[in-house]
């Protein structure tokens, strides 16, 4: 790619449709661990890259128009990691919090962080709060972080929750619909996506967003995430706009 291609996608590319875009992108940033044993270095260090390569991308969504992204930066199964590389993920998502939050603020993000945040550090869960109330009435993009999120842990707890609606009479069972179980899910409020990006060429939802992916567009690219910038970018927003979507209609 020439640097005068590299330029012009600081702008949406002449190729994409605005008004085909997604309105929401979802990632599963698999890959960094391998990116970084390719380059001879620790695990750790994939992450920090990965990073780097999340922030392009927010601020990529936020230039070309597109109104919400959503990361899958943590799930429920990777408790099971090295207790190292889970401390120095922890460690890493608070730095980035308090060194990027004056940034998100100038720059209109709405930040929120999906999943069961309880079991969280106390002094991370302390800067997540800190985030989201300082940028809650922004009305920029919407930038959601899976943080210790599993779909099918997301699902149980709106489950419990309406069961015990059910239970003190607040709720009737027919008054269940598609509507109030989405108002018990970590994502209430936040659209469905669009665009699912999975990296390093995995095939699988790994129990992420699991009710929401119901219509969503998957697509796989083998590039591991540290590698994912604004070109791989723009050929799966151009391969999401062949796509029809067709709902279950014919
Ligand atoms: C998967 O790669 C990546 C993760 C589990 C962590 C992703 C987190 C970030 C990029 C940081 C996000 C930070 C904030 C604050 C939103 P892997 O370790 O599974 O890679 P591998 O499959 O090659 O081993």
């Amino acid at each position: 790619m020439t640097i005068q291609q590299q330029t012009e996608l600081y702008e949406l590319p002449l190729d994409l449709k605005p008004e085909l875009l997604p309105k929401h992108v979802a990632v599963i940033m698999d890959g960094n661990g391998r990116w970084a044993k390719r380059q001879g270095l620790p695990r750790i260090m994939g992450h920090k890259r990965g990073v780097d390569a999340l922030k392009d991308l927010l601020r990529c969504c936020k230039d070309w128009g597109i109104q919400a992204l959503t990361a899958y930066a943590f799930s429920t199964e990777n408790w099971k990691r090295p207790q190292e590389e889970v401390d120095f993920l922890m460690t890493l998502f608070q730095g980035v919090l308090r060194q990027e939050l004056r940034e998100m603020v100038e720059e209109n993000v709405q930040i929120q962080f999906v999943g069961n945040l309880e079991a969280l550090p106390r002094s991370l869960q302390a800067e997540i709060s800190r985030s989201m109330e300082e940028t809650k009435n922004n009305r920029g993009i919407r930038f959601s972080v899976a943080t210790n999120y599993g779909g099918r842990q997301e699902i149980l707890q709106a489950c419990r929750a309406i069961a015990q609606k059910v239970q003190q009479g607040i709720l009737k069972p027919d008054e269940i619909s598609e509507e109030v179980f989405e108002g018990h899910l970590y994502t209430a409020g936040i659209a469905d996506p669009d665009l699912l990006i999975r990296t390093s060429g995995e095939m699988r939802l790994s129990n992420f967003l699991l009710w929401q992916m119901a219509y969503g567009e998957i697509y796989i690219t083998d590039t591991l995430w540290p590698d994912f910038d604004r070109a791989e970018f723009h050929r799966a927003l151009c391969a999401y706009q062949q796509r029809e979507r067709r709902f279950g209609k014919i």
